[in-house]
């Protein structure tokens, strides 16, 4: 990133203008955002506070409890142009994304449900998985399968690759919940088999990082909780 594309820290309405300006085409924004008053509520969603409010009020959205009605397209690729910035170690670059779009998403949804019938032994089979998968699709707008191309700089491991597609993912759920679009990220299913790699077409260094299922949802916002307090998790030296 170049120092002139960063944040203006001083919020000026010139800074604020000539940034807008500049990110406003970058971004596709609508014209609402440039050389008006409103430049200035863009502005505060800049803001920290806009920012971890947004991470804080992130939940995640079971597809049987979104209402089926489609999010744009133009949308959706917003939300991919979120998750092209993400950290990258190399410059890889190494997050691909299969979109499921219209009647596509429950095609997938149902080959999803018969590559888990047809590689689930027997004794492991629940048919009421089989239904789960098999109905993911009958209410969201999209399904967003992500996965880690890997590439061939012997200097970036395959686990930081996954980090960074991994960060791409979150852009995507940062973005939704900003939208209030409905996001599921899952590994459920086979998303980890070597059939879901082959019915992809990826190659064996590939790996599926998730199935993101975005759509709109009528339930009140759930309320978000960790189990262990932040302190507990920091070892801070100095
Ligand atoms: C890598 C990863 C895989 C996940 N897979 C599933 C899944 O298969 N099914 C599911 O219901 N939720 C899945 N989730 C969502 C988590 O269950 C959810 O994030 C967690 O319950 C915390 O809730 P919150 O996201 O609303 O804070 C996954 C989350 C992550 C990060």
């Amino acid at each position: 990133m170049k120092a002139a594309d960063s944040v203006p820290v001083q919020r000026s309405s010139q800074a604020a203008t000539a940034y807008t300006r500049r990110h406003s085409a970058r971004l596709s924004l609508p014209n609402w955002t440039v050389g008006t008053s409103s430049e200035v509520a863009y502005f505060r969603y800049m803001d920290f506070n806009n920012l971890k409010e947004i991470i804080e009020h992130r939940r995640s959205s079971k597809p049987a409890l979104m209402n089926g009605k489609k999010i744009d397209d133009h949308t959706i690729l917003q939300l991919l142009a979120l998750a092209d910035w993400a950290p990258t170690h190399g410059h890889t670059e190494p997050w691909r994304f299969i979109v499921y779009a219209n009647q596509a998403v429950q095609q997938f949804c149902h080959e999803h449900a018969g590559l888990y019938q047809a590689y689930t032994p027997s004794a492991r089979f629940e048919t009421a998985k089989f239904e789960k998968l098999w109905h993911n699709g009958d209410l969201c707008s999209h399904v967003i399968v992500t996965y880690m191309k890997r590439g061939h700089n012997p200097k970036v491991t395959a686990e930081e690759e996954i980090c960074a597609v991994a960060a791409s993912i979150e852009h995507i759920l940062l973005g939704a919940s900003a939208l209030q679009i409905a996001a599921l990220w899952s590994t459920g299913g086979l998303t980890h088999h070597a059939a879901m790699k082959t019915f992809f077409g990826l190659e064996d260094h590939d790996h599926l990082v998730g199935m993101l299922y975005l759509g709109y949802t009528d339930q009140p916002p759930k309320t978000g909780h960790r189990m262990m307090p932040l302190p507990e998790k920091i070892d801070w030296r100095g």
